[in-house]
């Protein structure tokens, strides 16, 4: 078990020491995809020993956490969200051993480590699942899993309507011990990923068990995985809209969003507790409204939960004051901070996203106006970093990365795609292996070039080429992470007052600070709220004026 990371209590201006608030309240987390970062061994995937050797970077970003998507075991049906051992690592990203190696370095920086927990299903290679499949139909190693016969005379139709979320039906139909087809069972993703059946004690002790084991190595927390799946509605009732799903999507469904799914997270919260350090749980739930997912951060069950609804909202003032607005009042009676996050690995990057026509979507194969995204983005960025709350950043966008629209469909491997025959599921772009270095195999990921391939202007916008360069992304974030932690209005507190501005332009007042956002596409003159501290894009200051530039972010300290 390694030393655990204490917050220093903080002295009072009456002498008292108080309590300093949860060290995850106002965090910025830092995103990263294990097989894209850096590859430690030149195999041309990224591994723990090549993110290991990056902490100083993530470090000098400013960042207080880390939090690493799926490194377990696993056949990489779904890039590691199907996992075959969570108490193991798979071959391709290293060992347990560099794990624990991983998370003492981390904590000698005094970076926190986030893992990811995938409860809701598993490989088809777990050994339950192949246990299940071996003993055939009544066996009661099936139970924790959900399987079913089929409908129609000869059981050749699935139990139910339901689709998988990337795409065909949720169902695969297995055959007997004896060769004969059998019973369905139930995946709510790849056919490679079998659902868990969360009614089974013997599912919730394992989750308990895992828990702990990660706790024990160290962990600072769970980013944990389709948390609103884990139950489903009693008697798996069929939907009957005929309806496709969203990849992702906020429908309501018997199969999202359950109440039951509380209980869960009320028992792992009290193991959390028992450890020492502020170990946290944060609730990747995509839900129908935020109201929904603040029941996810009540006070006995998550800490923190992704504000989706943020994610997918366009570059309009209206909609992002609404949005931000409605975030703040659904978290404020369950006492949870608000959370706030523009990429992730499911979803087309910002920077392209914001470059094309609004109400696309999260999946887009479109590069759309790059010099428009990537101003956006910048500007959305310091948005996001002046709102209260914790903020998640997404591996490459401190790059202003732009998504890979263009991959040649045979180097894909996200089955979505597969499964939804090329029409869906491009969430490769997102997870191409980031830029290091201006020259060498891969831009500096590795000696041994990259999974998928990148794109040559990438030499440019490598961490090399952004680094000292004034003005470039890279530098954007890392001043604003640094101003983050000397301003304490900015992520503190649970409220934003809004100021009077111009058709387009969002104003917001924190203690000691003002936040301006001109979402339009022309330069807007504004009295100038105060001393200039950082800005999107060039801001010009004159007679107490400031023009803001189109699609610009800037803060000031008053
Ligand atoms: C993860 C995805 C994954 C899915 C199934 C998600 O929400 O973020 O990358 O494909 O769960 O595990």
């Amino acid at each position: 078990m390694t030393q655990h990371l204490a917050a220093p209590a903080t002295a009072t201006t009456s002498g008292h020491r108080a309590e300093p608030a949860p060290w995850w309240r106002d965090a910025v987390i830092y995103q990263v995809y294990p097989r894209s970062f850096a590859d430690g061994n030149g195999d041309g995937m990224g591994d723990l020993a090549g993110i290991r050797s990056r902490l100083p970077y993530l470090k000098e970003l400013g960042v207080d956490a880390v939090w690493l998507s799926p490194f377990y075991a696993s056949p990489q049906a779904d890039a590691g969200y199907d996992v075959a051992d969570y108490r193991a690592i798979d071959p391709m990203f290293g060992t347990l051993h560099d794990a624990d190696a991983l998370i003492r370095s981390a904590h000698a920086l005094d970076l926190r480590i986030i893992v990811d927990l995938v409860p809701n299903h598993c490989s088809d290679q777990h050994d339950w699942f192949r246990q299940a499949l071996r003993e055939g139909p009544g066996s009661r190693l099936r139970e924790r899993f959900h399987f079913r016969p089929g409908k129609g005379a000869d059981g050749e139709l699935p139990p139910n309507d339901w689709e998988s979320i990337f795409g065909g039906p949720a169902w695969t139909r297995t055959a007997n011990p004896d060769g004969t087809p059998g019973e369905w069972y139930l995946h709510l993703f790849a056919p490679e990923q079998p659902d868990f059946n969360w009614e089974h004690p013997a599912v919730q002790d394992e989750f308990r068990s895992i828990l702990r084991f990660w706790l024990d190595l160290g962990a600072d927390g769970f980013r944990v995985d389709v948390a609103h799946g884990l139950v489903k509605a009693p008697g798996l009732p069929d939907i009957g809209s005929g309806d496709q799903l969203k990849l992702l999507g906020n429908d309501v469904m018997p199969f999202f969003d359950q109440d039951g799914v509380h209980e869960i997270y009320r028992s792992w919260r009290r193991i959390l507790d028992e450890y020492e350090g502020e170990r946290v749980l944060v609730a990747e739930a995509w839900t129908p409204t935020v109201e929904r997912t603040a029941l996810y951060v009540r006070p006995d069950e998550m800490h923190q939960a992704f504000n989706f609804q943020y994610l997918t909202t366009n570059w309009d003032e209206k909609e992002l004051r609404e949005v931000i607005d409605g975030s703040l009042a659904a978290m404020r009676p369950v006492g949870a901070p608000t959370t706030w996050v523009l990429s992730n690995h499911d979803v087309t990057r910002h920077a392209t996203r914001f470059g094309n026509p609004p109400g696309l979507g999260t999946q887009l194969r479109e590069q759309g106006d790059r010099e428009l995204g990537l101003r956006r983005a910048r500007a959305a960025t310091l948005l996001m970093l002046a709102l209260p709350g914790s903020a998640y950043v997404y591996q490459g966008e401190e790059l202003g990365l732009p998504d890979v629209t263009d991959l040649p469909d045979e180097v894909r491997q996200d089955p979505s795609f597969f499964r939804a025959e090329g029409q869906d599921g491009f969430r490769d772009g997102c997870r191409v292996p980031i830029p290091w270095t201006r020259e060498g195999s891969s831009y500096g990921f590795g000696s041994g070039g990259s999974w998928l391939p990148q794109p040559a202007e990438w030499a440019e916008l490598s961490v090399e080429a952004q680094t000292g360069v004034a003005g470039s992304t890279l530098e954007l974030y890392r001043a604003a992470l640094a101003a983050r932690r000397e301003h304490p209005g900015l992520g503190a507190g649970e409220a934003v007052t809004w100021l009077d501005a111009p058709d387009g332009v969002l104003a917001l007042s924190r203690e000691g600070f003002v936040c301006t956002t001109n979402t339009t596409g022309a330069p807007v003159r504004l009295p100038a709220p105060g001393a200039l501290l950082l800005a999107s894009a060039p801001v010009a200051v004159n007679d107490g004026f400031a023009v803001l530039p189109a699609d610009a972010t800037a803060w000031w300290t008053v």
